[in-house]
């Protein structure tokens, strides 16, 4: 597939646990050609550790001091499609550099969409003890005014990941 999209700025995608940042972003990577990293893999590759044990050990507060330092040295290097975790955006310092050297995409989906897809798996510390709807719609309706600041809107709810690839492929043409 070759789209009309040129990359002359990191595009950050931030959204809420589930809606498919990673698996979305590494696509979109590969068809604009361009490096994929991913904020919490990042994170526990400096840390040794993964993100679970991060809040085990040390608590949220530093794994969000770890994320914020991680995304400012990816968004200091040359252009890539960065998978930020959910909370990321909601960090003021990181969200105001994110606006100043990244494009930003919100991946949006329906609550009943994202708690089917975070049961694929159980390495998200936020919704280990509690119900995965209730969580998700409590920090939707904390952070969807932030969320709401991003430079572009994807409906990443609907079909496949495919199908939000090529809405967000769609986005950044005519975003430009
Ligand atoms: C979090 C989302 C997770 C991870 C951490 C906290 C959040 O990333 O950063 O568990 O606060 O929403 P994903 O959105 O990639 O699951």
């Amino acid at each position: 597939m070759t789209r009309a999209v040129v990359l002359d700025k990191t595009i950050a995608l931030l959204g809420l646990m589930g809606v498919g940042k990673t698996t979305v972003g590494r696509r979109l990577a590969a068809v604009l050609a361009v490096p994929f990293k991913d904020a919490d893999e990042e994170i526990e590759r400096a840390a040794g550790r993964s993100v679970s044990e991060i809040f085990d050990d040390f608590g949220e507060a530093a794994f969000r001091e770890g994320e914020r330092k991680v995304i400012a040295r990816l968004l200091d290097g040359p252009p890539i499609v960065l998978a930020l975790g959910g909370g990321a955006f909601m960090d003021p310092t990181t969200r105001s550099l994110i606006k100043d050297k990244a494009q930003s995409v919100w991946l949006q989906a329906d609550i009943k969409t994202l708690v089917n897809r975070v049961s694929r798996r159980d390495t998200r510390p936020l919704l280990r003890d509690s119900d995965p709807a209730e969580v998700l719609a409590t920090l939707l309706e904390k952070r969807a005014s932030a969320y709401a600041e991003a430079d572009l809107h994807v409906n990443a709810a609907a079909g496949s990941h495919e199908t939000t690839l090529n809405h967000i492929l769609d986005a950044l043409e005519g975003g430009r």
